[in-house]
């Protein structure tokens, strides 16, 4: 097991990232305000792990409330919100009591907030059991539910007490999903850690082919990036914005075809090209860079060109990106390989250039 530390003063929490991990009830009682937990899981996730994860607290003495919620990004709204909020009072839950999100990012977005809101505030674990979740979404504390019109659009910064990613949970993990977790590993080497982008040019079909120790090594990686960058801006007011390489046109293609049928990190990949392609017609990025990212993603099984949406609709559907500053739109361009910059001077005919141009051969 490999613990690394998110540094953020007396919120400061470990991450701790290895095989059989769920079965630790000693790293997660230390954590716990009072003997008494909520474990919050889908239907896919609980039958094959909230076992695991509740009997080791129960013969521990914990007692544990189990909310199991319908599966999917679809879920990620009010009403499912709400029906956590209504098994907690059910259950006579309390503000000690800890709030166990054990899934994919899904669950963990819904279970931190409603972590973040219940009796103002409860408590929160993150067990990530996907890919995307354990080297991005779990840790952070970025916390939301989605409105029709945009992504995340509801939310609070909530940050977790603990991280618990057991990469034993991957095996599991249909080969669609794994694919999509890797564009958001991809993006830290893109955005700022070049010798990770060549490790994974290297050993992406390791991963491909769930090495442990090739996913391990992935996991730590990502983790020790987002802890950095989290450690340094934990609201976003400047560097985390970095985090969002191809968020903005990957949360217009979520949208503009509905939650669900584009997986989060396959939207990424596309909207990744798309601020590739613009960070070329910007003169930032040679045509070598472009191939060099377009290659990676495709080794990965990752989509390289959005969805055929109308150009003014995506720029529709870009305008309630969390990034848009006084109505002007904030993008992530890549400067270099390996060096993200925020910028708002991309003139708006290349943007829809950029799009049409990554949209055209889907
Ligand atoms: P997900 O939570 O929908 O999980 C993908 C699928 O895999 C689901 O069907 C899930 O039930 C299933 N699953 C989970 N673990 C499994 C396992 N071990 N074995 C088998 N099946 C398993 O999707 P995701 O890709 O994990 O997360 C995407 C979400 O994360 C999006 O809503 C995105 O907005 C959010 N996100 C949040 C942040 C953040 O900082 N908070 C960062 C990136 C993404
Ligand atoms: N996934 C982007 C962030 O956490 O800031």
């Amino acid at each position: 097991m490999e613990t690394l530390t998110l540094a953020l003063g007396e919120r400061s929490y470990p991450i701790h990232v290895g095989r059989s991990l769920l079965e630790r009830a000693d790293l997660l009682l230390p954590s716990l305000r009072q003997k008494k937990v909520a474990i919050v899981s889908n239907t896919t996730v609980a039958p094959l792990y909230l076992r695991r994860l509740a009997e080791p607290l129960q013969q521990a003495g914990v007692d544990v409330l189990e909310i199991v919620l319908p599966d999917g990004e679809e879920f990620k709204d009010w009403r499912t919100l709400n029906s956590i909020f209504d098994a907690l009072i059910a259950g006579r839950c309390e503000r000690s009591t800890t709030l166990i999100a054990l899934g994919g990012g899904v669950l963990g977005d819904l279970g931190g907030f409603a972590a973040a809101c219940f009796q103002r505030g409860m408590p929160f674990i993150q067990v990530p059991t996907t890919l995307l979740a354990q080297v991005d979404s779990s840790v952070g504390g970025k916390t939301a539910i989605n409105h029709p019109q945009g992504k995340n659009m509801i939310g609070a910064f909530y940050q977790p007490r603990l991280v618990l990613a057991d990469t034993d949970t991957l095996t599991t993990l249909c080969d669609r999903q794994l694919r999509a977790g890797l564009a958001e590993v991809i993006k830290y080497g893109l955005i700022r850690d070049l010798p990770f982008l060549e490790w994974l040019e290297i050993n992406l079909e390791r991963l491909l082919a769930r090495d442990p120790a090739a996913l391990a090594e992935a996991v730590c990686r990502s983790c020790r990036n987002k802890a950095e960058v989290v450690a340094a801006d934990e609201r976003e007011a400047g560097e985390r914005a970095l985090l969002n390489l191809g968020h903005t046109f990957g949360h217009a293609i979520e949208a503009g075809v509905g939650y669900g049928e584009w997986l989060h990190g396959e939207a990424v990949a596309a909207g990744t090209m798309m601020a590739a392609q613009l960070s070329h017609l910007l003169g930032w990025l040679d045509r070598d860079d472009i191939s060099r990212v377009e290659r990676l993603l495709q080794r990965g099984g990752l989509p390289v060109n959005g969805p055929m949406l109308n150009v003014e609709r995506y720029l529709e559907l870009m305008q309630h990106d969390k990034k848009v500053q006084d109505g002007r739109l904030r993008l992530v361009l890549l400067q270099q390989i390996g060096q993200a910059v925020l910028t708002e001077k991309a003139p708006l005919a290349q943007v829809r250039q950029a799009i049409a141009e990554r949209t055209a051969h889907a």
